[in-house]
């Protein structure tokens, strides 16, 4: 692969020659609805793309580890020890590296050597398409693969997300790191966030693809906002749990059962959240039945309705992403849009005719450029497989 010829040229400038190279690729995903769900023990259906990162490996000897990115070159070579690792700022973007090494070895996995590495990803950053924990599940699956430690991929998925919410502190759900590790070429993955069952269905679209569009904007504190988020829903799950102890998260109810119980919940804001949580769940069950079914029109009719909901409800939305999603919606042959991942910016993710997709990026650049003053990027998602040794 051409991409490999070009990371060994920088590996070695970067280490010097090494022999048996490893190879390794690990995607980003989409989400393509169950937004905000997952941390309520909901279900989502994200699928894990083409883009993504690539590493080329060499273990050595000694217990430190350098890694180089292609892409923050201006960072340079980043060196950390094996072991008994913590957070530094110094680590920069390798911190997702360092954090999966620390927790495997919390876990008792110990590394009992480094590598040299290269990344190169093919993720714009800050697109929200997960390159956090595209690194995290390739870090483990690297160090799975080199010490045998016979982890199977739903434990490294664990981890992964562990490394994020403890290492780097970003409270997320699991979906980005199952997308990641579990995903399947031409599948997307229903997973249920409570039980962590899952199923594979198949992404059949007929003549039409899964457009991404990055809104590019420069980079907002996501993480912030993020875990507000998360812990305004369990502050409104203890209060319903006041009287109705038998509830461990709002994925369990239906839109009903929610309606009768939301007066408990005290802050206004509060109980928008967590309809939203309710109803986007139930949504996201509606949807895929509908995909199943070959019913492409109500699937893209319910992705627009998770837009508003995550606008309206869930306030995550912000200008450019509803800029996007509106022009979106006027194009003919779009068959929905809506903003993915944890929003705030980031991409959105709609499905458009074959026929149509010329159209639509031109419509959508001129109308966004407009009124953002910078233009949006596209990308046609291919489902790739997840995490794997090439
Ligand atoms: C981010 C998080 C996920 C999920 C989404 C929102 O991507 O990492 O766990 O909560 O936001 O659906």
């Amino acid at each position: 692969m051409k991409i490999f010829e070009d990371m060994q040229k920088v590996f070695e400038e970067k280490f010097g020659v090494a022999e048996n190279l490893q190879k390794y690729f690990s995607p980003g995903r989409v989400n393509l609805i169950g937004e905000h769900t997952d941390y309520n023990g909901g279900n989502v259906f994200p699928c894990a793309i083409s883009l993504g990162t690539y590493a080329l490996v060499a273990p050595h000897s000694d217990t430190k580890t350098r890694v180089y990115s292609m892409n923050m070159s201006d960072k340079g070579v980043i060196e950390f020890p094996m072991n008994g690792l913590k957070y530094k700022n110094e680590y920069d973007w390798a911190n997702y590296v360092a954090g999966t090494v620390a927790t495997l070895e919390q876990a008792g996995h110990k590394a009992t050597h480094g590598f040299d590495i290269v990344i190169n990803g093919t993720l714009p950053a800050g697109a929200g398409l997960s390159s956090s924990a595209s690194l995290e599940v390739l870090t483990a699956v690297i160090l799975n693969e080199n010490f045998n430690f016979n982890l199977d991929m739903v434990e490294m998925v664990k981890l992964s997300q562990k490394a994020e919410n403890e290492f780097v502190g970003m409270n997320c759900g699991i979906m980005d790191q199952f997308a990641v590790g579990m995903g399947k070429k031409d599948c997307a993955i229903l997973l249920d966030c409570n039980t962590l069952k899952y199923r594979y269905s198949p992404v059949k679209l007929n003549d039409c693809s899964i457009v991404i569009t990055n809104t590019n904007k420069p980079h907002s504190l996501v993480t912030s906002a993020y875990n507000e988020r998360r812990s305004q829903c369990e502050h409104a799950l203890k209060e319903v749990q006041a009287v109705k102890p038998d509830l461990k998260a709002w994925g369990e109810l239906t839109n009903e059962e929610f309606e009768k119980l939301q007066d408990n919940i005290s802050d206004p804001i509060e109980r928008l959240r967590a309809r939203h949580a309710v109803r986007e769940n139930q949504r996201t069950l509606e949807a895929v039945a509908a995909l199943e079914n070959n019913d492409i029109e109500k699937f893209g009719k319910l992705m627009h309705d998770s837009h508003v909901s995550l606008c309206e409800d869930y306030d995550v939305t912000g200008i450019e992403l509803d800029t996007l999603a509106e022009l979106a919606w006027s194009v003919d042959g779009c068959i929905g849009s809506r903003m993915t991942g944890a929003g705030f910016g980031g991409s959105t993710v709609s499905i458009v005719k074959n026929s149509a997709i010329e159209n639509f990026k031109k419509v959508l650049s001129e109308g966004y450029t407009k009124k953002i003053g910078y233009s949006p990027s596209f990308y046609v998602a291919d489902i790739s497989d997840g995490t794997h040794k090439i």
